[in-house]
């Protein structure tokens, strides 16, 4: 058995009176896509920026292959290889994705006598071009700023510089919400790729027959707590409905 690389335990946070994590158990193992799966307020979103940076617990111990962390902002995790894409994507929509995947990280030129000269285009390029490639993100061009490309091109934009630059574990919020089919289809690929490449996947969706299809195990929160750990190929999409609202939904009569 393989070790963990993120083993979170007892994760509290509470907002005012509202209990949002209630001592929360959250794993990733090496490779594997986690679906992350719950009702609206059952603290995914919470959690996820928990263990991406963005937030901070009041209690509980996060694990980071074996070793205690504790992640003051999002770029301490992304040091650490973990990144998260939520739903605004956090692209620049008037440049191109080649500089897309560099933001914050450009790759510059020497100038004159090792000054730092300017921003070296052609080498972005060619990188995100090898990273595109061996992730199999068909851009329809290379050259147009990212907010002519379709929803599904940009999402994919914003999953490969997760990947690209988080070699443990990528965090995506609801990648295909707003998603047509066939874009559903090749972001969720990506999601596969990315994993098959070795970094870890976190899949929230409210998509469950998306979710029995593509994760490799399914984590389910209820009301601030874990309540369950499913495999998806001995589990429908009635188990996670009531693994995920217990039993209200048999009370609810129609
Ligand atoms: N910043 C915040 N301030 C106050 N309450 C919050 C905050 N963030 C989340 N909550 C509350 O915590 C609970 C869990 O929210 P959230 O993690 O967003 O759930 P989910 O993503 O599963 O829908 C909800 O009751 C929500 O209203
Ligand atoms: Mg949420």
């Amino acid at each position: 058995m393989s070790e963990p690389i993120l083993e979170a335990s007892g994760i509290t946070r509470t907002f005012g009176h509202v209990q949002a994590l209630r001592g929360v158990d959250f794993k990733v193992m090496p490779s594997e896509i986690v679906a992350l799966i719950g009702d609206n307020g059952a603290g995914k979103s919470t959690l996820v920026k928990i263990l991406s940076g963005a937030d901070r617990p009041d209690g509980g111990e996060i694990l980071l292959n074996g070793k205690p962390v504790s992640f003051g902002s999002p770029s301490d995790a992304q040091d650490a290889g973990i990144a998260t894409v939520y739903q605004d994507l956090a692209l620049a929509p008037d440049l191109p994705p080649a500089e897309n995947l560099f933001l914050g990280r450009e790759r510059v030129k020497l100038g004159l006598a090792g000054k730092l000269g300017f921003l070296d285009r052609q080498a972005m390029r060619d990188e995100s071009a090898k990273v595109f490639e061996s992730l199999g993100v068909n851009l329809k061009s290379h050259r147009v700023s990212v907010d002519t490309l379709s929803g599904g091109q940009r999402q994919s934009v914003a999953i490969a510089r997760a990947a690209m630059w988080a070699e443990k574990i990528v965090f995506l919020d609801e990648p295909t919400a707003a998603l047509g089919v066939v874009q559903t289809q090749r972001v969720l690929e990506l999601a596969k790729r990315v994993r098959d490449s070795g970094t870890s996947v976190v899949l929230i969706s409210h998509n469950m027959p998306q979710v029995l299809e593509i994760a490799d195990r399914v984590h389910v929160l209820r009301l601030g707590e874990s309540v369950a750990n499913l495999t998806p190929a001995e589990s429908s999409v009635d188990d996670l409905v009531r693994e995920m609202t217990s039993g209200t939904k048999e009370g609810f009569t129609a």
